[in-house]
């Protein structure tokens, strides 16, 4: 099953194809969409196979293909990396008809995406997201980046790909782990606006008798579950589709995304980023739930079904006991996201459904973080 969604926003269109063994098609759609140039593919180490198998093909269509790989993980959205593909792009004659090809999860998406936004002025890019968190976010929406040593995602642009092409084949490699921070964005997706996806994921867990002691796993030898799968994760997609058409840049309804992300944010710093950034999204989903209800917003019920869902897909709910609470109210109030001074709050009012508000008080985030459960 492929599925294609299209983006659109006031400047551009592109598709986002989700489906198991859509990497295949990858020269058809690049001629397709018209581009011929040379393609500069910059890989995740963990796919040095995929991308070799990658580029022998488009090779074979008669493309001119470049590749490098990049060491996998965060340390790699940095100016050194960066520099490493501007020496590697230049110093090979890249032109601007030319194509840049990201082949990894969302650090690769990042770092080659802000590679093709500014290198010469900016050339063609296509996401070819390889870890569930990438399929559903960051592969959509142009946004690229490096970090700065004072902070995550500090540098970078807007630069809309010509084409995002999730194949979930690449998933039965995925560490388990990597799986389920990403299930947390699909669980998110659920919540801040299809109902019916939250409802599928619960279907599906309890179809499967899936539970925190026996969690959502991928399977590449059951066709049945990874066809289920890719149907769900194509429907997460669609969310993100959906928003960044609504709002390019961040100005209204994008911030719907951060639900859960303003607590998990501050714990992904204070633990030193020990836990992975969806784990981290879980324990804040639960709270911003849990504030939500605190302000006569949505049922308690709410709060039950997300995290049963969320130890479903492998996901705690739970605060790590050595985190300071404290901590995590001073950093909220630096988080990127203020507006004026005041912290912008993505609320649930019902699954599927959320509301931001500027106007909670402290006293309540402090009785939501001090009444957290811990692990
Ligand atoms: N641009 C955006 O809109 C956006 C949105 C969300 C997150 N992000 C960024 O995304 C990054 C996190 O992305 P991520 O969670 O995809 O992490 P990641 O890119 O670090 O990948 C996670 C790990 O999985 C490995 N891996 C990736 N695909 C694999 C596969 N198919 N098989 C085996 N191993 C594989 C990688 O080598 C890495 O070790 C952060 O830097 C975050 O800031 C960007």
């Amino acid at each position: 099953m492929t599925t294609t969604l299209t983006v659109t926003t006031s400047t551009t269109q592109y598709p986002v194809v989700t489906g198991a063994g859509v990497l295949a098609t990858l020269a058809d759609r690049l001629a397709e969409l018209g581009l011929r140039g040379a393609l500069w593919l910059v890989a995740d180490e963990h796919l040095a196979a995929v991308a070799e198998q990658t580029a022998a093909t488009l090779r074979a269509a008669d493309y001119r293909v470049h590749t490098i790989t990049v060491p996998s993980g965060e340390n790699s959205k940095s100016f050194a990396e960066l520099h490493r593909l501007y020496d590697w792009m230049i110093g090979n004659g890249i032109e601007r008809r030319d194509a840049v090809l990201a082949l990894g999860g969302g650090v690769i998406g990042d770092l080659a995406g802000f590679a093709a936004a500014t290198v010469l002025r900016g050339v063609a890019l296509v996401q070819l997201p390889s870890t569930l968190l990438a399929m559903v976010d960051a592969a959509v929406g142009g946004k690229t980046g490096i970090n700065h040593p004072l902070g995550k995602n500090l540098i970078g642009a807007f630069h809309q790909p010509r084409l995002v092409l999730a194949d979930t084949n690449l998933l039965a490699t995925l560490p388990p782990r990597e799986l389920r921070a990403g299930w947390a964005e699909v669980i998110k997706h659920g919540v801040i606006r299809d109902a019916g996806l939250f409802a599928a994921l619960a279907d599906l867990a309890a179809a499967r008798g899936w539970h925190a002691a026996n969690p959502a796993a991928w399977d590449a030898g059951d066709a049945e579950l990874t066809t289920e799968l890719t149907g769900i994760i194509a429907r997460a997609v669609a969310v993100k589709v959906e928003v960044v058409s609504i709002d390019e840049f961040e100005r209204g309804e994008r911030i719907t995304l951060n639900y859960g992300h303003t607590i998990g944010h501050a714990i992904e710093q204070l633990l030193g980023y020990r836990l992975l950034h969806g784990e981290c999204v879980a324990i804040g989903m639960d709270a911003a739930a849990r504030i939500a209800v605190a302000l006569g917003m949505c049922a308690p019920e709410l709060v039950e079904r997300q995290r049963a869902l969320l130890a479903a897909y492998g996901l705690a709910t739970a605060m790590p006991a050595d985190l300071d609470r404290e901590a995590i109210l001073a950093l909220i109030t630096r988080d990127k996201k203020v507006q004026a001074g005041k912290v912008r709050w993505v609320l649930p009012t019902a699954i599927g459904h959320v509301t931001v508000r500027s106007d909670v008080p402290i006293d309540v985030i402090e009785t939501v973080l001090s009444s957290s459960p811990a692990l």
